[in-house]
């Protein structure tokens, strides 16, 4: 009878981490790992879901709501911090929890990181081939760039004056677009004059994953490399609206700051006032996704017990300093209300060209910092999973395959190979917006269970050196768990039905194929 609550031996994990002569290369230094953060950290978080949560939640104090999503990430980011310094090896949650809540937690956990990592990559991809799309003008064709699932409903010409008015009148040059309920509303006679076009291939998202795989393949430094380029542009580009926008806000934007009780459409306890600040802080939480990939990482570090924590903890710093800034700016230049309708994905855009006169190549620049940004989002997203599925697979838990290194660039490039289908195939085929809620579901997860791992590893293994501590245990780990679940409590009903589904496939593999190859086991 096997057993589900065995606990690999710190000895043993320690030992692995020393052995780095066949292992992974260690070349990451302190500025690398920041930069690692910061490149998976920046992306459709920020750009897209700063207008969003205001929009839906939060009013102009989508700024406290950073400010509160970024407390709960940094009670678990001192857990992380604490954990990475003192395992320095590939793995991350997975890896702390084998080693103190057993194997069974730790397979769940590490199933669960697969919702983050590769499907995090999946729907990021998806988001990069839009805003590709709408650089190129919207050159490339619509069924070149959508999954077969998706379908685009267009009014032409004339058509669009029989109508009724208010949907007639959201026409743009000449053409009207409908999205799915709008044309099943429909009577039957006007569906007859509707253009419709579905989906057939996410191609661009297949393309920048295969870019992104070959770099990661070539090598983590020559990774680190590229990733340090892309988060210099993007960061600059956010710092320059910071700048430029901050003499375009007008006050009157900013009051009042949090949206009032009684505003039409924002019935709900999350849609208003301090409660609204709450539901902008699940919404933009997905924003912070990522400085927990550094820890991934932890097994390339060259000084893993000192720059793990500055990077697991610098990267989130500098990001919650910037998101703060620039949501500040953000809703100040244009104001709240109109992320309703106006803008939408292209909110930052929206606001530049609306507001920021003689600026309008800065919108075309944050649509550059955008493409850029999600590339490296993706990049340190296919490297942690890559990343966790090499400790899983030299645990025994899944095929060994997934842990062979390449001979000269000592990458594990069968599993990067492998990844690229599996991710590839959900981004090509599977809509985006699907995957962005169960990549906060695996995340959070993982963030509760390496909280408590903190307070079981310092209940079982007290004197083991630990070159960062997490300050005021067990309040800190506390905090950490009782924040993290009650996002995930707020997750939508069908999101958390969509993740139990994968968990209980997770306890399936497990059952049937996992615990009878485990090493520890046997
Ligand atoms: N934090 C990442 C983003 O916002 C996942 O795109």
């Amino acid at each position: 009878m096997a057993n589900f609550w065995i606990r690999k031996p710190l000895e043993q994990l320690l030992a692995q981490a020393g052995d780095s002569e066949k292992g992974l290369k260690r070349t990451l230094g302190a500025v690398n790992l920041v930069a690692l953060g910061i490149g998976a950290i920046i992306g459709a978080g920020l750009f897209v879901r700063t207008a969003a949560a205001a929009a839906e939640a939060a009013g102009p104090a989508v700024t406290l709501s950073f400010i509160v999503a970024a407390i709960g990430c940094a009670f678990a980011g001192l857990c992380y911090a604490e954990f990475a310094a003192m395992i320095p090896i590939a793995g991350s949650a997975y890896t702390y929890s084998y080693a103190t809540m057993g194997e069974l937690v730790a397979w769940i956990i590490g199933w669960a990181l697969i919702m983050e990592y590769a499907l995090g990559a999946a729907t990021v991809s998806v988001a990069w081939s839009e805003y590709l799309n709408q650089l190129l003008g919207g050159a490339i064709p619509y069924e070149w760039c959508h999954s077969p699932f998706e379908s685009e409903y267009k009014v032409l010409g004339d058509a669009i004056a029989r109508f009724p008015a208010e949907l007639a009148e959201k026409a743009k040059n000449g053409v009207l677009f409908l999205n799915e309920e709008q044309f099943a509303a429909l009577a039957t006679d006007l569906k007859g004059l509707v253009a419709v076009q579905s989906g057939m291939i996410n191609a661009p998202a297949l393309l920048i994953l295969l870019i992104l795989t070959a770099v990661l393949i070539k090598g983590t430094k020559e990774s680190a490399m590229l990733n340090a380029i892309i988060v210099f542009i993007k960061v600059a580009i956010v710092l320059v609206f910071i700048i430029v926008g901050f003499q375009y806000m007008v006050p009157a934007n900013h009051t009042p700051y949090m949206i009032p009780e009684g505003t039409p459409g924002h019935e709900g306890l999350f849609k208003h006032g301090w409660g609204g600040v709450l539901g902008g802080a699940a919404i933009v939480f997905f924003a912070f996704i990522g400085f927990d990939a550094v820890s991934t990482a932890a097994q390339e570090a060259k000084n893993p017990k000192r720059d793990m924590p500055i990077g697991i903890l610098g990267s989130l710093a500098v990001c919650t300093i910037l998101y703060i800034l620039f949501s500040h700016v953000l809703t100040g230049v244009a104001n709240w209300t109109e992320f309703k309708t106006a803008g939408k994905e292209a909110s930052v855009a929206y606001a530049i060209q609306t507001y920021m006169k003689g600026y309008e190549w800065l919108g075309t620049a944050v649509t550059v910092a955008i493409l850029a940004g999600f590339s490296s989002v993706i990049l340190v997203m296919l490297m942690g999973q890559s990343r966790v599925f090499y400790s899983m697979a030299n645990d025994g838990l899944i095929p060994k395959v997934f842990s062979e290194l390449h001979p000269k660039f000592r990458t594990p490039y069968k599993s990067n190979m492998i990844l690229f289908v599996f991710v590839g195939l959900f981004a090509a085929f599977v809509p985006g917006s699907m995957a962005g809620d169960l990549t906060s579901f695996g995340t959070l997860l993982a963030f509760v269970l390496v909280s408590a791992g903190v307070l079981v590893m310092r209940r079982n293994n007290p004197d083991q050196h630990r070159p960062f501590r997490t300050p005021l245990v067990p309040l800190v780990p506390i905090l950490g768990i009782v924040i993290c679940a009650g996002m995930i409590v707020a997750i939508d009903p069908f999101t958390l039905k969509a993740a139990f589904g994968w968990m209980v496939l997770g306890l399936v593999v497990y059952f049937t194929y996992s615990r009878y190859h485990s090493k520890l086991q046997n």
